[in-house]
């Protein structure tokens, strides 16, 4: 038996895949009534984690569980806290579960809810190796389970790593949306170009040459120094001024390559700006 504990889209998500591979679920929530069908209810998290070997923990952060769990008797229970926090939180959340006898595993599932239990979900874990193993089969059902190291913040690091990616990028688009439509030209209209740039980004990220820069090969870029890059992002921001949009993201990404002009950047490549980043 393995249980669910909360119920949010996320939760709903790992419970449905779950039972489609035939696992037994109990699931709780703080709000009743949002299991989905084919789920034993619990009463209370307590009789969820009773019920179940493994405990699953989808909430909204490690200070839920806390709260949800503080009843539960954790002896020999493995608890796979799949929320997202920071890795500080994640370290705490292992030792507070394992003051109680208990066992922990932190993951980030790096799919949104509907991918999960396809093909193109995974989910990158940490923890204790043996825990991880233990549990393998019984994680596939929700994504592909990866395994990356003791360290229980590590998978929360990564996790949060690539959401800066993600939410910047989404930030993004809809800080250009807002800039084209300034000028009167519709978010289907610039979306669809949009995509060409996106394109783009995972074109760099393809090149074998940008790993190498980021880890300390050099900055030499002929076709996209510093200087260049930064005089476009200064445009950015210029324009967004003008059409009166909100300037905190160009700001930012100007800043990035103000600093990296400033430390005398101007003729090595964009690459640059990660040592500013990594101050
Ligand atoms: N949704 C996604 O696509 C997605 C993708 C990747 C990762 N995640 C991560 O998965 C986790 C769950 O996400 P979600 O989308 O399901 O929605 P969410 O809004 O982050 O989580 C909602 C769940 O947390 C519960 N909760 C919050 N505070 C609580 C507390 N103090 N005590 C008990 N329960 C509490 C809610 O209970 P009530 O129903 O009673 O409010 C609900 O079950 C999050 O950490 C999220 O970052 C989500």
């Amino acid at each position: 038996m393995i249980a669910v504990i909360g119920l949010g889209p996320m939760g709903r998500a790992m419970t449905s895949a779950l039972l489609a591979k035939g696992h037994a679920v109990t699931a709780w929530n703080r709000t009743p009534g949002k299991a989905p069908a084919g789920a034993t209810v619990a009463e209370s998290a307590a009789d969820a984690v009773q019920a179940a070997d493994l405990v699953l923990v989808s909430l909204t952060d490690h200070g839920a569980m806390f709260d949800a769990l503080a009843g539960a008797r954790l002896v020999s229970k493995t608890v796979a806290n799949l929320g997202s926090d920071t890795p500080v939180r994640t370290r705490e959340a292992a030792a507070w579960v394992e003051a109680r006898g208990g066992r922990f595993l932190a993951g980030g599932v790096m799919v949104p809810a509907p991918v999960v239990g396809t093909e193109a979900s995974f989910v990158l874990y940490s923890g204790s190796r043996g825990v991880f193993e233990a549990h393998t089969e019984a994680l596939r059902a929700i994504g592909d389970p990866r395994y990356v190291g003791e360290d229980p913040g590590l998978s929360q690091l990564l996790y949060q790593a690539y959401l800066d990616v993600f939410l910047t990028a989404l930030s993004g688009v809809l800080h250009g949306a807002a800039l084209a439509e300034s000028g009167g030209v519709r978010a289907s209209t610039f979306l669809r170009e949009a995509r060409g740039i996106v394109q783009l980004v995972d074109s760099i990220l393809s090149d074998p040459q940008l790993a190498r820069r980021i880890e300390g090969g050099g900055h030499a870029d002929a076709l996209a120094s510093t200087r260049m890059m930064g005089a476009t992002a200064a445009h950015v921001l210029s324009a967004s001024q003008e059409a009166g949009i909100d300037l905190e993201l160009p700001r930012a990404i100007e800043s990035h390559y103000a600093r990296a002009l400033a430390a005398g950047h101007a003729n090595d490549g964009w690459t640059s700006l990660i040592e500013i980043l990594r101050r």
